[in-house]
């Protein structure tokens, strides 16, 4: 042919051409390079003390506040399908300023906690949110000021003793999730004084003042009465070093491991914080990033499980070992019978 070298292609054709291992399902199957599994999903739980029935989150479909009967069998269906973890928040009947049913013996995430040790004990790792937020009539993480200031470290010594409340109700791996400073070395403090040297800490490191938990305030019945959270969560307009300093700050306090959260709008923290520790790394598809997909979805805008089979591989590829979502135990079915 004119104009063919011997060993190249036609001239003004590309010899390089990355099309073709993109022809056919098998062959893009085979060399994919990200690849979500079962194990790597943790599912979030809302457990509420004082219903006879699951109460359904409207601004979260298919997301209930479940009873302690409906939790039992909600997390045997999470074990069924092979979802690596799940992790408990409870919704109390009745708040206070100090938020005493988050650390109360008979409170409803102790007793859920042991209903779950005896329902999948053994099977997926049982963990629990450590914060105050869903326990305070004032719906903020910490203790308040006379002022109404959150008080980090008055704070710090109610987070250790509901750290010790849910190890005594069996939980396997705490996670405090309410961004006060040093919270992870008051916590692992209390742990080990109270003999529970092997619960491992999964520190919500990097966690932003984000809209994206609007959901979960309805959920977890613990929208903030006054203010806001921007004066304890970080900033979204601060660049990634901020969220290295706290995730140095929580390793050097002892945490096992670590998340960023949100998810999908902080891809470029998590590709920094994995590049970064040698720990795993979780990251929390938070509520607003199921809403959004939800409402698109049921609008026809997007095909649900296209997309979020994409979010979660996007969130996996950009360096989350693990995956906290809501979709946990859906998506660990797709899994499984895609294969
Ligand atoms: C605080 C906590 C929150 C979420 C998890 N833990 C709420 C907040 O920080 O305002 C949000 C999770 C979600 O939006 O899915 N205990």
């Amino acid at each position: 042919l004119p104009g063919r070298s011997p060993a190249g292609p036609p001239a003004g054709f590309p010899a390089a051409r990355p099309r073709r291992l993109r022809r056919g399902a098998a062959l893009r199957r085979m060399v994919a390079d990200v690849r979500l599994h079962p194990a790597d999903l943790i599912l979030p739980m809302f457990v509420r003390e004082g219903v006879t029935e699951p109460v359904p989150i409207s601004s979260m479909p298919g997301v209930v506040q479940h009873t302690r009967s409906t939790l039992r069998k909600a997390a045997a269906e999470a074990v069924s399908a092979g979802v690596g973890g799940i992790i408990l928040f409870g919704v109390p009947e009745h708040k206070d300023a100090r938020g005493s049913a988050a650390d109360d013996p008979a409170g409803i995430v102790q007793l859920a906690l042991a209903d779950l040790v005896s329902e999948v004990g053994g099977d997926i790792v049982i963990m629990a949110d450590l914060c105050l937020d869903e326990y305070t009539d004032h719906g903020h993480c910490g203790l308040l000021t006379a002022a109404g200031d959150v008080d980090n470290d008055a704070t710090l010594e109610r987070y250790g003793q509901i750290a010790l409340a849910q190890a005594a109700a069996g939980v396997e791996m705490v996670a405090p999730s309410g961004m006060m400073d040093g919270q992870v070395a008051a916590i692992r403090a209390a742990l080990d004084g109270g003999g529970h040297t092997d619960i491992p800490i999964m520190a919500y490191s990097a966690k932003y003042a984000s809209g994206f938990y609007g959901p979960f305030r309805e959920a977890a019945l613990c929208a903030p009465q006054f203010g806001d959270r921007a004066g304890y969560q970080q900033d979204p307009a601060r660049s990634v070093r901020e969220a290295l300093r706290e995730v140095a700050l929580d390793l050097a306090e002892g945490a096992d491991a670590v998340m960023v959260k949100p998810a999908l709008a902080y891809l470029d923290i998590l590709r920094a914080v994995a590049d970064t520790v040698d720990v795993p790394v979780a990251a929390y598809q938070v509520s607003g990033e199921y809403a959004m997909v939800e409402a698109a979805a049921a609008n026809g805008w997007l095909d649900r499980e296209r997309t979020i089979l994409e979010t979660l591989t996007s969130i996996h590829r950009a360096g989350a070992d693990v995956i906290l979502t809501y979709w946990a135990t859906e998506v660990a079915g797709l899994l499984a019978s895609r294969g």
